[in-house]
Order: structure tokens, then C-alpha cells, then sequence
């Protein structure tokens, strides 16, 4: 454990664990760090007894395939979250790059954020939109929260994909992918 080392046995390297527990990073440059990490940009979507709720978010990554499994993180003060925790079941949409104003529609918060929008609702799951580059069906496992946010861990039910390329998150924009050949 930290701090249980003998100094003498652990040299410089117990030294440097110790300083490093005790530095801070600025939250400015934090945010600037994260800024320069591009990401997919997907829709978490939960149907709480026909009552449908929806976010864009980019906290979404595959765990293991065996068994199959995300992750997504979730801040508490978001209308969706309080559904994931209630049903413990969500999906998650991969945009597509035709579906910017899709990402930008469930970042808002409009009343009714599911007007226009074509999805389609599995018996006992939540909407997966049409035209998406992905949808997965999911089933929480685990949840574990952190600061003012929920990571859920969870199995993939069900999924499915399209021949659709994904719409790309990066400071602040949304991008399309391309190639460097
Ligand atoms: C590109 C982008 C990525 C985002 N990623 C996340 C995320 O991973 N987790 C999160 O809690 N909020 C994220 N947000 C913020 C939510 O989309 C936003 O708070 C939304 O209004 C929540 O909706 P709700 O309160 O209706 O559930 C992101 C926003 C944008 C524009």
C-alpha cells in the first residue's frame, strides 16, 4: 500500500508515487487535454414504461466481447440518467455522419426530443434510430459513480449494424472521417 513502503527499500520510485498523489491538475487544462481526443459521437437512448429520454454523448466504450459488453458515462443532472438507473436498460446509437442534427437535437433540451426523429422500439428495449451507423440493446450490470457522474457498465442484448460512416466529435466540432492514405 502507498505510503507503507519502507523509504529506504522503495528509493525514488516510493518518492514519486507519494508526489504524484498530492498533485492536482488544473481543471482548464484537464478540459484541454480531453479537447484534443477525437470520439464517435453516439445517442443514449431509455424507455422508462413508453416515456422515451435521450442524450448525445461521447462517453461510450466496448469493455470485452466475452461476455459482450459497453460502457457509457452519464452525468447525474441529465434527464436520461435517472431512467437508466430505473429500468437498467438503455441503447446506444452510433451516429452516423448524416445524422449531425440528431446529435445536436439530444444535447438540447427540447420537450419533446423525439419529434421527427425515425426510430424504431423493440418489444421490452429502447428507441435505435434509422440511419445509424450502429444500435445496441443494453442491460446494466454494474453502475459506479464518480464525482458528479454514473459509469454503467453493461451486456449488449441485442445489435446491429450499418454500412454507415460515423459522425466524429473533436473540440468542440463535429467531423466526418477521412482517410490518410
Ligand atoms: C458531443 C457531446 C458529447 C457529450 N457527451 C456526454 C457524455 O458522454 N455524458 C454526459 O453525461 N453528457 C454528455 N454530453 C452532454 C449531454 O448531451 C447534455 O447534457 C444533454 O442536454 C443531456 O440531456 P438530458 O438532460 O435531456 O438527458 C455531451 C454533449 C455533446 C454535445
Amino acid at each position: 500500500m502507498l505510503g507503507d513502503e519502507n523509504p529506504s527499500e522503495a528509493g525514488s520510485q516510493g518518492a514519486n508515487a507519494v508526489a504524484q498523489t498530492e498533485r492536482r491538475v488544473d481543471a482548464e487544462i484537464f478540459k484541454a487535454v480531453m479537447r484534443r481526443l477525437a470520439g464517435g459521437v453516439v445517442v443514449i437512448t431509455a424507455n422508462d414504461n413508453g416515456n422515451l429520454y435521450g442524450m448525445t454523448a461521447t462517453a461510450f466504450c466496448s469493455v470485452c466481447a466475452d461476455p459482450p459488453t459497453i460502457l457509457i458515462i452519464v452525468n447525474r443532472s441529465t434527464r436520461t440518467h435517472p431512467h437508466i438507473q430505473t429500468t437498467r436498460k438503455f441503447a446506444v446509437n452510433i451516429l452516423s455522419d448524416r445524422q449531425r442534427d440528431i446529435a445536436e437535437r439530444f444535447a438540447g433540451k427540447l420537450s419533446d426530443q423525439f419529434a421527427g426523429v425515425d426510430y424504431i422500439l423493440p418489444p421490452d428495449g429502447s428507441p435505435a434510430f434509422v440511419g445509424a451507423a450502429a444500435s445496441l440493446q443494453c442491460d446494466v450490470t454494474q453502475c459506479i459513480e464518480i464525482g458528479t457522474h454514473t459509469v454503467f457498465i453493461a451486456r449488449v442484448a441485442d445489435a446491429d449494424a450499418a454500412e454507415l460512416t460515423p459522425l466524429l466529435y473533436h473540440s468542440a466540432k463535429y467531423h466526418r472521417l477521412s482517410a490518410i492514405n
